[in-house]
C-alpha cells in the first residue's frame, strides 16, 4: 500500500514537471513552487478532529475552534473568542438553540451535511487541495481577488473606464444606499447556478458593506453566494465571504483562507456548496444574510438564515469600518474575460433579465440596513446601477411582503450585448 502511494506520488511529480515545462517554467522552478504550495497548505489546513467527505467532492475538516486560521494573526494571539455578540439588531432574535426552527431550516443547509456534522467546540472548514492553489496566479494571490479590477462597483463614478464594462472587467447590476452612517445590512437572496463561460470568470450575488474611497483604501465586508471555477474547481453555488481594508491590495481574502474572520459556528462551512438551487419556472430557494456591527465590542458579525450566527470580523482589521460603513450595495457581479471587445455569455443570477419576474428572474428581497440607532429598517433613497443594461440589468420596487426588493441579472452576450 505504502509503495503504491509513493509510486503514484512520483508520477504526479513527473506530470507536474511536464505540465510546468509546457507552460515555459523549468522543473526547478516547478519544484520550488510546489514546495511553496505545500508550505501554504500546511499553514492553512489545520489538523482536524474529524473529516467529513461531501458528495460534491469537498473534504470538510472539523477544526478545534481555537486552532482556526484567524489565530495565526499576531494581533489575535491573546484574543478571547466572543462566543456571542453583545447585541443583535433584530429584537425577535434569541441566541438560544431553537430546535424546531432548525428543523424548518434543514432545507437550506449544505451538501456535506448528508455525511455528518462537526462536534461542538469545532468549526467546519473546507480543506484546500493542492490543485486549488495551483489554479491561482501565485501562492500569494490564492484566495484573493485580483487587484487589477476593483471588484466593488462605484455607482457614483463618472469615470467611463470604470463604467464602460468593456472587453475585460467586472460588471455589476446592483442596488445601493449612501450618505448615512450604516452599521449593518441584511437581505434574502434567491439562489441560482449561473453558467460560467470561461474558468477564469465568476458570477456572484452578495452584500457589500463599504467604507473609505474606491481608489486605494476601500474597506469592504462581502457575503453571499458565488460560482467560481478558479477558486473551487467546479461550477457549484457556494456560500462565501470576503474582506479587505486596502481596496483588495495586500489585505483580506475569501472565506477563512487567511487570518481575519473568526468562526464560532459548527454547522455552516464557508465556501461549501448551497443546496438546493432554484430552477427556471420551478421551485425558488433563497438564503438570508445579516451583517451587523456590535456596538460594544465593535466587531462585525455575520448571520446565515435565522439561526446560524457564523462569527465575526474583529474591528482592528479595518480603518473606516472600525467606525461605520458609508455605503451598502446589494446585487450581482460577473467577470468578463473575453478579449477583443466581445462580451462573455457568463450569466448573472438566473441568466434572465429582471422583466421576467418571479420564478424566472433572480431577486434580493427584504433588503434592510442597520441605522445609527442600531435598528434594522428599510433603506431610504435606494439607487440602482449597472454598467451595460443590455447585458445585465436591475429593477427595484417595494411591497408589503417583500419590503424593498429588486430583480437583477441577465445572460451577458446576446444580440443587444454583442
Ligand atoms: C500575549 O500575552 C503574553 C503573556 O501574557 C504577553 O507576553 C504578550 O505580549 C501578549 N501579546 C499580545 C500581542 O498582546
Ligand atoms: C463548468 O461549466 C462549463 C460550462 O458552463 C463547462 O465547460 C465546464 O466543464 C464545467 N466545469 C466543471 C468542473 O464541471
Amino acid at each position: 500500500m505504502a509503495a503504491h502511494i509513493s509510486v503514484s506520488h512520483s508520477w504526479l511529480v513527473l506530470f507536474l514537471c511536464l505540465f510546468l515545462m509546457a507552460a515555459g517554467l523549468s522543473c526547478a522552478e516547478g519544484r520550488t513552487r510546489r514546495s511553496a504550495v505545500h508550505r501554504h497548505l500546511k499553514r492553512i489546513n489545520k489538523p482536524a478532529l474529524k473529516t467529513i467527505q461531501s458528495p460534491d467532492g469537498d473534504m470538510i475538516d472539523c477544526i478545534p475552534i481555537s486552532h482556526q486560521p484567524a489565530f495565526d494573526h499576531p494581533f489575535l494571539r491573546n484574543h478571547t473568542i466572543q462566543m456571542r455578540p453583545t447585541f443583535h439588531p433584530d429584537g425577535l432574535f434569541e441566541l438560544k438553540e431553537k430546535e424546531e426552527e432548525k428543523e424548518k431550516e434543514k432545507l437550506m443547509l449544505q451538501h456535506w451535511h448528508v455525511n455528518g456534522r462537526c462536534p461542538e467546540g469545532s468549526v467546519p472548514i473546507r480543506r484546500t487541495r493542492e490543485e486549488d492553489v495551483l489554479r491561482a496566479a501565485s501562492v500569494r494571490r490564492y484566495g484573493r481577488k485580483r487587484r487589477s479590477a476593483a471588484a466593488a462597483p462605484d455607482p457614483l463614478s463618472t469615470d467611463m473606464e470604470m463604467g464602460s464594462g468593456g472587453a475585460s472587467g467586472h460588471q455589476h447590476a446592483i442596488a445601493y444606499v449612501q450618505g448615512d452612517k450604516y452599521y449593518g445590512a441584511r437581505a434574502t437572496i434567491n439562489v441560482w447556478q449561473p453558467r460560467i463561460e470561461q474558468s477564469s470568470e465568476f458570477s456572484l450575488s452578495q452584500i457589500w458593506i463599504l467604507g473609505g474611497s474606491f481608489g486605494q483604501d476601500l474597506n469592504s465586508i462581502e457575503a453571499g453566494w458565488q460560482v467560481s471555477p478558479d477558486l473551487y474547481g467546479d461550477n457549484n453555488t457556494r456560500l462565501f465571504t470576503y474582506w479587505t481594508s486596502d481596496a483588495y491590495q495586500a489585505t483580506g481574502c475569501y472565506n477563512l483562507l487567511c487570518s481575519g474572520f473568526i468562526q464560532i459556528n459548527n454547522d455552516i462551512a464557508m465556501g461549501a456548496s448551497i443546496y438546493p438551487i432554484s430552477n427556471y419556472g420551478g421551485s425558488q430557494y433563497d438564503i438570508s444574510i445579516l451583517v451587523w456591527k456590535d456596538p460594544k465590542e465593535g466587531n462585525w458579525w455575520m448571520q446565515f438564515g435565522r439561526d446560524y450566527v457564523l462569527g465575526y470580523w474583529p474591528s482592528f482589521l479595518f480603518s473606516y469600518l472600525a467606525d461605520s460603513a458609508s455605503m451598502i450595495e446589494w446585487g450581482g457581479e460577473v467577470v468578463n474575460s473575453e478579449p477583443d471587445g466581445s462580451h462573455t455569455s457568463t450569466q448573472m443570477g438566473s441568466g434572465q433579465f429582471p422583466e421576467e419576474g418571479f420564478g424566472k428572474s433572480s431577486y434580493f428581497r427584504n433588503i434592510q440596513v442597520v441605522d445609527e440607532s442600531n435598528n434594522l429598517r428599510a433603506p431610504k433613497g435606494v439607487g440602482t446601477f449597472t454598467e451595460q443594461s443590455n447585458c445585465y440589468d436591475v429593477q427595484s420596487g417595494s411591497n408589503g411582503d417583500w419590503g424593498t426588493y429588486f430583480y437583477y441579472g441577465g445572460p451577458g452576450k446576446n444580440p443587444n450585448c454583442p
